[in-house]
């Protein structure tokens, strides 16, 4: 039976003879946010977002290398791994799939072993330890994690810093004007007025909860979005996407100088220990 198959054509006549223990060890291991088809069993099936990310994945799937053969792939915030399974389905010789929170991992595990998708790795790693995998990769996933951050710029400066070897897909719910004003190089201390203007780069600080959840932190405008992503030293090459951008890796304005990269807040030693 080859249940990957399954998965990427919603081929119902290879389903497993026993679907209900199929169904009930994926219920065992929710609740899921990625919408998997599993042997014919999908995960998350009432989803707030519809078929997620399956959905959004169709709409740019396109604008991606479709052979990944020989290439490493790193998907930071990785969830189930649906978009580390894709990315193995196009080839790549190594998947590391990293997320904070070991029930997504074990569903990843779960999702690759059972579709028979061997190769990829899943481990757990915060983002902003990604300085500890002493790699680069050639295709590096930031997808739908920016928001849930206290730190987001920390974390683009450090992803581009120790991990972006060369494309990074990246992705952000974004809030606010699709717009973006010309802003330009400098003003004038008493010049105000771009600053009220909705194209304006603008990153919303929620205090409290949006949708429901607490560590939805910081939700940028598309200007807001795009002006991160150079500053941390990424060229957009395409907009592939509302809210998803192919990216590489290139110079960080400012480079050099004290401040305009990462930071690596020491801890205090027994903290540390
Ligand atoms: C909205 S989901 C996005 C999942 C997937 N990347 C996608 O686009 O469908 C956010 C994921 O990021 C993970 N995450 C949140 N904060 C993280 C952090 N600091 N480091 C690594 N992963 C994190 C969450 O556990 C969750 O799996």
């Amino acid at each position: 039976m080859n249940l990957a198959r399954a998965h990427l054509h919603g081929d119902r006549d290879e389903l497993p003879a026993d679907v209900e223990a199929l169904r009930q060890r994926i219920d065992g291991l929710g609740p899921w946010f990625h919408n998997l088809n599993i042997g014919g069993v999908w995960t998350a099936p009432n989803h707030f977002l519809g078929d997620y990310p399956g959905e959004k994945f169709r709409r740019f799937a396109d604008h991606l290398p479709d052979d990944l053969t020989g290439r490493t792939v790193l998907d930071i915030g990785c969830n189930a791994g649906f978009y580390s399974l894709e990315m193995k389905r196009r080839g790549a010789a190594r998947v590391l799939g990293i997320d904070s929170d070991e029930r997504y991992l074990a569903q990843a595990r779960f999702a690759a072993e059972t579709l028979g998708q061997d190769g990829i790795e899943f481990r757990r790693l915060d983002v902003y330890d990604v300085g500890a995998l002493g790699e680069q990769f050639d295709v590096v996933i930031f997808m739908g994690v920016l928001y849930h951050l206290r730190h987001p710029l920390l974390a683009l400066d450090l992803i581009r810093e120790h991990v972006a070897g060369d494309m990074l897909i990246f992705q952000s719910m974004q809030r606010g004007s699709k717009q973006l004003l010309d802003v330009a190089e400098d003003y004038d201390f008493n010049e105000t007025d771009h600053f009220f203007e909705s194209g304006y780069p603008k990153l919303h600080f929620v205090e409290h909860e949006y949708a429901g959840d607490w560590t939805n932190w910081w939700v940028p405008n598309r200007a807001c979005a795009e002006a991160m992503l150079r500053a941390a030293g990424f060229s957009i090459e395409k907009r592939a996407e509302d809210e998803v951008y192919i990216c590489r890796r290139a110079d960080r304005p400012y480079e050099g100088r004290a401040g305009s990269g990462a930071v690596y807040p020491e801890r205090h030693r027994r903290e540390a220990e």
